[in-house]
């Protein structure tokens, strides 16, 4: 006689609810104001159902919505491992980590600690300069035209230029990065996605290759010849730094500029108070990257483990929308103002912990850039229909259109 047990349940049933932004109406005006009514909830709850083929099987995963949580997890790389969470080469049917992100300890540390350097403030000095043209050539196409396309314009081209000067890349060739990364990102099929994830992965093997045969001093021929205890590093971490280096600092970048703007538009008051006072850049930039947090990451759990009073298991999928702690009444008074003297801008949109973005001095610099740039030569702007944004992966703008 055979006897049934009945699979303990993964969450608790007050702990289940679906949630899914992108079927919420409210999300399709701002995903922002949409998940912060998750702060009405349990600041930990579990969404079942197989949606997410990264939650490998589990029959759902762990939200965590509270910036203190959001942040404690980040900060626990020991028991919250971040081992293959974006599945860019899964796509293709492989399993190498992206480079240092995919890394847990003490393995990252090592990889970390050769690619800090890169991105000093002197590094991102020296930059200063072609990415302030970058932005000064992309407003004057468009500037005369009396209105513009903003994404098509500058929020998409502008970091794909930052990455591809970084990277010593001919900018001739930005058309094919732009396409694959919109493939990538938001390609129509799986198909479309992989053949973009694998294009790009035979592009930047080819580049690898060519900067071992003769470096020129840029960052690929930095990566490409990088020794750790005195052995040059495999290929396959090589491929795996380059390959964030590109999908890091893209959509992340263009998803903040366009939420940025469409906040400009709505709000003519505050372009005037940044061409009144082009000092309050930096203090809006800040306020900025606190509001919108774009990224959703995931973590997996390494062992059992209990986190405030929720029971995790080994294996089990979290997800930490930081768009969600970007709202957090705890943590900010009026969650939704945007405030650009506002006192507390501590965030976690670049996240915390050992994998805090690495770019995020570079980030900050190419928003400063784009502030300073279009208060100074473009009138006042204003929208011109109602913007299409998104909410799922990296929550972002399509499509916004700006007269002026
Ligand atoms: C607004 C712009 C950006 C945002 C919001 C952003 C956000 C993030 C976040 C949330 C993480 C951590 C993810 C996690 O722990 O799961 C991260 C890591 C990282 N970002 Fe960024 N990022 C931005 C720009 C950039 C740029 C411009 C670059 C480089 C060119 C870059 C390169 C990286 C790298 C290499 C890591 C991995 C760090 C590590 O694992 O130690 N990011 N970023």
């Amino acid at each position: 006689m055979s006897t049934l047990v009945a699979e303990p349940p993964r969450a608790p049933a007050s702990l289940v609810r679906p949630w899914d932004l992108s079927k919420d109406p409210e999300a399709a005006i701002c995903p922002y104001h949409a998940a912060a009514k998750l702060h009405d909830g349990p600041p930990i709850f579990f969404v079942p159902g197989e949606e997410d083929p990264r939650a490998r099987g589990l029959g759902g995963h762990w939200v965590v919505t509270r910036y203190e949580l959001q942040r404690e997890v980040l900060q626990n790389a020991e028991v919250f491992s971040s081992h293959l969470i974006s599945g860019f080469s899964r796509l293709i049917g492989e399993e190498w980590p992206l480079v240092p992100l995919e890394l847990d300890p003490p393995e990252h540390s090592k990889y970390r600690m050769l690619l800090n350097p890169l991105f000093s403030p002197a590094k991102i000095n020296e930059l200063e300069a072609g990415v302030r043209q970058q932005a000064v050539d992309l407003i004057e196409k468009v500037r005369g035209d009396g209105g513009c396309e903003f994404m098509e314009a500058f929020g998409r081209p502008f970091p794909v230029g930052v990455f591809m000067r970084l990277m010593g890349l001919p900018l001739e060739e930005m058309d094919a990065f732009l396409h694959w990364e919109e493939n990538l990102l938001r390609g129509e099929t799986l198909a479309a996605r992989a053949e973009a994830a694998l294009s790009i992965k035979n592009y930047l093997l080819g580049l690898i290759a060519l900067r071992r045969a003769r470096p020129t001093g840029d960052l690929a021929s930095f990566v490409a010849n990088a020794e750790i205890d005195g052995e040059r590093i495999p290929d396959e971490r090589a491929l795996g730094a380059c390959y964030l280096l590109y999908v890091g600092g893209l959509d992340t970048v263009a998803a903040t500029l366009g939420f940025t703007f469409r906040e400009l538009a709505q709000r003519p008051e505050l372009q005037r108070q940044l061409r009144a006072d082009p000092s309050l850049i930096p203090d809006a930039v800040e306020e900025l990257i606190r509001a919108f947090g774009v990224v959703t990451s995931n973590r997996y759990l390494t062992r059992d483990f209990e986190f405030h009073g929720v029971q995790f298991r080994k294996g089990d999928m979290v997800s930490i929308p930081f768009g969600v702690a970007s709202r957090d009444p705890k943590e900010y008074p009026d969650p939704h103002l945007i405030d650009f003297k506002r006192e507390n801008t501590r965030n976690i949109s670049f996240a915390a912990g050992p994998h805090r973005c690495i770019g995020s001095h570079l980030a900050r610099r190419e928003f400063k850039i784009a502030l300073e740039e279009w208060m100074q030569r473009a009138p006042e702007f204003r929208l011109a229909e109602p913007p299409v944004v998104h909410s799922t992966g990296v929550w972002g703008v399509d499509r916004l259109k700006l007269v002026w």
